[in-house]
């Protein structure tokens, strides 16, 4: 008889794995209600075009990867291969269009792309994602490289680079892809046999090649960003400011370009400090053009996604261990009003962070707020004191074990945060 196992690049996943799905869907869940995004979860298969037409169809996903097959009545249909496209159907079918616009939805599902397996690239893996529809500003993809970023935060993952670029508009793209064209025409003798055909037929694909015989070719290739029209060069621009004004780090690749084709301005992509092959653990970026792609009016959008199984293969290389956040706030006490515009910056740092808290009040005493903080059953306090401002460090006191202990002001929310875990129990 034969022994059955579960199909190539699927997995069970069993009891003891359970934790980090829960702790990572209790963190989406959480995180984007807090910001209005409402949850959708669309059908496991959709019509086959919605994607050869919303994907694209000089994509691997869309030439190589997709499960279709016929249902017993005829029709085409595909397992979803991606979210971003049954989102926009969704929008449209259910006339969306008349809410408040931007509308915003996040979705966590199963996706089926036919690659060939490897650690962190599976037949079925499982996404978070969300979408922003309606609205094509660049604060839009502002927030939504800010919400993928602090998500990442928040579960405890360090580490993390954030690479963006933009890939212009209908009306700058065709000038660009005539010179990329030109250019690796004049270097096709040494190109691998796939670049060949993307020279062909999806030029901007040659970019992001791995083989090492094509990686000359693409450093030195020409940048997209030089031929942005003005208004593609001004979104780029302020997002570029909006970044900087919330305090992420982020570098330019002229060869970020994404594997679907619904791109439009914005990609980006976060990735682990040491990326080996496979382990870009999130991307998205802005598609403007793509509702009308699959018959809908112009509506400009933005999202992004990532992949569960790689968030847990990075919690795991780094340790955390999964964890529910204590529902306990920490309270911010500081010892004189000379400290308050500090214990403010600490708020915002514990914000950005997902970490609950409690701003002491200003008139009280240290000795009052740390009672009323007792009286709250609080376990974690922070003072925030001028000396110890002056030499670099919080107080951390821990009113349940009654110690306290002094910690350098940087380390101070990834101390507060790992106190704050409590571990989940495996069943
Ligand atoms: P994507 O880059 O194709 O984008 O996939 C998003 C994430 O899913 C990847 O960064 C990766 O973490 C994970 N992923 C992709 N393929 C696999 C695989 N075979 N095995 C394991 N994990 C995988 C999209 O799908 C877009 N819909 C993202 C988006 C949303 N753009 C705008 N809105």
């Amino acid at each position: 008889m034969a022994i059955f196992k579960a199909p190539r690049g699927t997995q069970d996943i069993l009891p003891a794995e359970q934790p980090y799905w829960r702790y990572i869907e209790q963190e989406a869940v959480d995180m984007y209600a807090r910001h209005g995004y409402g949850r959708i979860d669309t059908p496991v298969f959709e019509a086959t075009g919605l994607f050869s037409r919303g994907v694209g169809q000089g994509t691997d996903i869309v030439e190589k990867e997709m499960y279709t097959f016929d249902d017993r009545s005829g029709s085409s249909l595909t397992l979803r291969p991606e979210g971003t496209a049954p989102v926009c159907r969704a929008y449209l079918e259910h006339g969306m269009k008349n809410l408040v616009q931007p509308v915003r939805l996040y979705y966590l599902a199963p996706i089926f792309r036919y690659e060939r397996p490897q650690s962190g690239r599976m037949r079925q893996h499982h996404q978070f994602g969300f979408e922003v529809i309606g609205d094509g500003s660049p604060m839009v993809d502002a927030e939504v490289i800010s919400l993928a970023w602090n998500f990442f935060a928040c579960l405890g993952l360090g580490g993390l680079n954030l690479v963006i670029n933009s890939i212009g508009c209908r009306e700058c793209r065709p000038v660009y892809l005539d010179s990329l064209t030109a250019y690796y025409r004049t270097h096709v003798d040494g190109l691998c046999p796939d670049c060949k055909v993307r020279l062909a037929k999806n030029p901007l694909r040659l970019l992001d090649c791995k083989q090492e015989q094509c990686q000359p070719v693409a450093a030195a290739a020409p940048a997209s960003t030089f031929y942005l029209c003005s208004d593609c060069s001004r979104h780029f621009a302020s997002l570029k400011g909006y970044l900087g004004e919330l305090g992420i780090p982020f570098s330019i690749s002229h060869r970020l370009v994404r594997g679907l084709d619904y791109y439009t301005r914005t990609v980006f992509e976060i990735q682990p400090e040491e990326l080996a092959g496979q382990s870009t653990i999130g991307g998205g970026g802005r598609y403007d053009r793509l509702i009308e792609e699959i018959g809908g009016p112009p509506t400009p959008a933005a999202g992004f996604a990532a992949g569960i199984e790689r968030i847990i293969l990075n919690l795991k290389k780094q340790a955390v261990e999964p964890g529910e956040k204590t529902s306990k706030p920490v309270y911010i006490a500081y010892t004189d009003k000379e400290s308050g515009p500090e214990a403010l910056r600490l708020a915002r740092r514990f914000e950005s962070r997902g970490i609950g808290f409690i701003l002491a009040p200003e008139e009280k005493s240290l000795k009052a707020q740390l009672r009323q903080a007792g009286r709250a059953g609080i376990e974690q306090v922070v003072i925030v004191g001028a000396e110890e401002l002056r030499q670099g460090f919080y107080i951390l006191r821990d009113l349940e074990a009654a110690t306290q202990e002094n910690v350098a002001m940087e380390a101070l929310p990834d101390v507060v945060w790992q106190r704050g875990l409590k571990r989940l129990k495996n069943c």
